[in-house]
């Protein structure tokens, strides 16, 4: 069986890059990582906090599923593409995102669950 590819996302403030699997959402991967990934209901798109800033890589964002896009229009950020929930947002490529907070706790590992992390900068997505 195939290995499922793997995907840089480069998340700033912080600078780094999670290596999130084809498929899997930013917010879990890094979670499993050994990621602080602000949040509150733990991934059920029903509070909004982990919300992020797609700035390069949409195209390979997943769609906007009906439980997103009602916690999206709730928080009144549906009007805006950029903004999706880290906990629903699947990726299919490289992105880079812009998520406050998010950062490695201490003692993360450098790969764990199919996640690596390492220095941000390997963007090689169409921008
Ligand atoms: S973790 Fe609560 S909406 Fe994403």
């Amino acid at each position: 069986m195939a290995e499922r590819p793997e995907h840089s996302v480069d998340i700033l403030p912080v600078g780094l890059t999670v290596m999130v699997p084809d498929g899997e959402t930013i917010m879990f991967t890094a979670l499993a990582s050994g990621w602080k990934w602000p949040n509150v209901c733990g991934g059920q798109a029903t509070c909004g906090v982990c919300l992020l800033e797609v700035q390069a890589g949409m195209e390979n964002a997943s769609p906007i599923g009906r439980d997103e896009a009602v916690r999206l229009d709730f928080m009144r950020k549906a009007d805006n593409p950029a903004l999706r929930l880290a906990c629903q947002l699947r990726v299919s490529g490289p992105m880079r995102i812009l998520k406050r907070g998010a950062r490695p706790l201490e003692g993360a590992t450098e790969q764990t669950s199919g996640g690596a992390v390492g220095e941000a900068g390997g963007f090689s997505g169409a921008r």
